[in-house]
């Protein structure tokens, strides 16, 4: 079991911490809090001293002979700061160390997760874009802000991730994961567009999000500034990744080359609908009387990934798709899959045997990586977050700039 260090700095979110404190005590590991001084205006030292089994102290100044301010970083196995402040973001990335939590920064030699909290303004501020940017290039993980409410009634960029989020990134940071996608962005679509025919009935397909969102999980844990791109996607959103969502496949395609502009890479985990609905109904379509079914017409949809490779100027970003497949009298799976790579001219094709309702909303999967240099992987099967890492680990490989 790991030795955490839980640095709180101070913001309204500071009562979050608490339960992200539970979280890791009830699955074993041994939780260190560490408060800034304006964080126990929020939640006091007693509060992180039952919850934690620990003593706290957030001065320099107290218990001296211990050393406290080398001898915590340097036993911890992960340092995570939530919420982190736009103020201890800039005395982070400055290397300030005026009180215990900033002094245990200096001295830890094992991974720091950030994940921040401070109104739109401050986080998008240029001085804290760069903190931001200075931090993750030392490889700090900084997890971006949720989409939501703030502290008074507006909302917006800046929320603290949900407690359960943060603990599943913390996770796999401590898993070991290398942190070799930061400074990158990455773009991953997921789920499945819908197409409509008016306005209750749609085309859609069978795709959950799950391996999209555990492909955004993983780059986020590695680093990464991750958009997530999801269409009609039922799952809680990823700990420190932006979300842009999306209906239709007219829709993804903005959504993703918008993204993509000036991606390191990008990932087609989506199901996009091929086809869709020459024309949308403003009302809904009535039944005749007469038993005749109306003719719909459909016209196919333009293909992202094709487009995304088109479009790009060099190797960046390293593009890569998935494919579900079915053997057939015309090849096998991974044949039709090589196929399928050459004519859309990806650098990289995950392909999954879909053949009896394998792999749709199931936690696992196992899929053939096939690269255009001729490259073949096999994933065997788990859990998808363990196929998204083998994905990275491939595409990280790729990025020679
Ligand atoms: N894709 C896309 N845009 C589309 C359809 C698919 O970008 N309109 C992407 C998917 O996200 C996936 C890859 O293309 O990464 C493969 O999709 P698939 O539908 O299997 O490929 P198709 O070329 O449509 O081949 P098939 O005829 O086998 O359906």
């Amino acid at each position: 079991m790991a030795e955490i260090v839980l640095g709180v700095s101070g913001g309204i979110a500071s009562y979050k911490a608490a339960e992200l404190l539970r979280l890791f005590t009830e699955s074993g590991h041994g939780v260190r809090v560490v408060p800034t001084a304006s964080s126990l205006h929020f939640v006091g030292a007693a509060t992180w001293e039952a919850l934690s089994g620990r003593p706290v102290q957030h001065e320099v100044f107290e218990h001296v002979d211990e050393v406290a301010h080398v001898r915590i970083g340097q036993s911890a196995d992960l340092v995570v700061v939530v919420p982190t402040t736009a103020n201890l973001l800039a005395k982070a990335a400055q290397g300030l160390a005026d009180d215990l939590l900033t002094t245990t920064l200096l001295t830890a030699r094992c991974p720091v997760v950030m994940a921040p909290a401070m109104h739109t303004e401050m986080w998008e501020h240029a001085a804290t874009r760069a903190n931001v940017a200075t931090l993750r290039e030392r490889g700090v993980v900084v997890l971006e802000p949720a989409v939501g409410r703030l502290t008074g009634k507006d909302s917006g960029k800046g929320r603290l991730p949900d407690p359960g989020q943060i603990f599943a990134a913390a996770l796999e940071v401590l898993a070991g994961r290398p942190t070799d996608l930061s400074g990158r962005h990455v773009v991953v679509s997921a789920g499945g567009t819908r197409e409509y025919l008016d306005p209750v009935r749609y085309l859609g397909n069978r795709s959950s999000g799950r391996q999209g969102y555990a492909l955004a999980e993983a780059a986020a844990a590695r680093g990464a500034r991750v958009t997530l791109v999801a269409a009609n996607v039922e799952l809680p959103d990823p700990a420190g990744v932006d979300v842009v969502r999306v209906v239709s496949t007219e829709d993804l395609r903005h959504a993703v080359l918008a993204a993509s502009a000036h991606a390191d890479a990008v990932v087609m985990a989506a199901a996009p609908a091929d086809f869709r609905p020459a024309e949308f109904v403003e009302s809904k379509i009535k039944k005749t009387g007469d038993g005749v079914a109306p003719d719909v017409k459909l016209v196919e949809n333009p293909d992202v990934l094709a487009e995304l490779v088109r479009t790009r100027t060099s190797k960046r970003p390293v593009v890569v798709g998935f494919a579900a497949e079915t053997g057939d009298a015309n090849g096998t799976v991974i044949e039709h899959g090589r196929a399928k790579l050459e004519r859309k001219g990806c650098d990289l094709l995950v392909v999954n045997d879909v053949s009896a309702g394998k792999v749709f909303g199931s936690e696992q999967n196992e899929a053939v990586l096939l690269g255009a240099d001729g490259s073949v992987a096999e994933v065997p099967v788990g859990p998808k977050i363990d196929l998204a890492h083998a994905i990275w680990d491939t595409v990280v490989h790729r990025m020679d700039w």
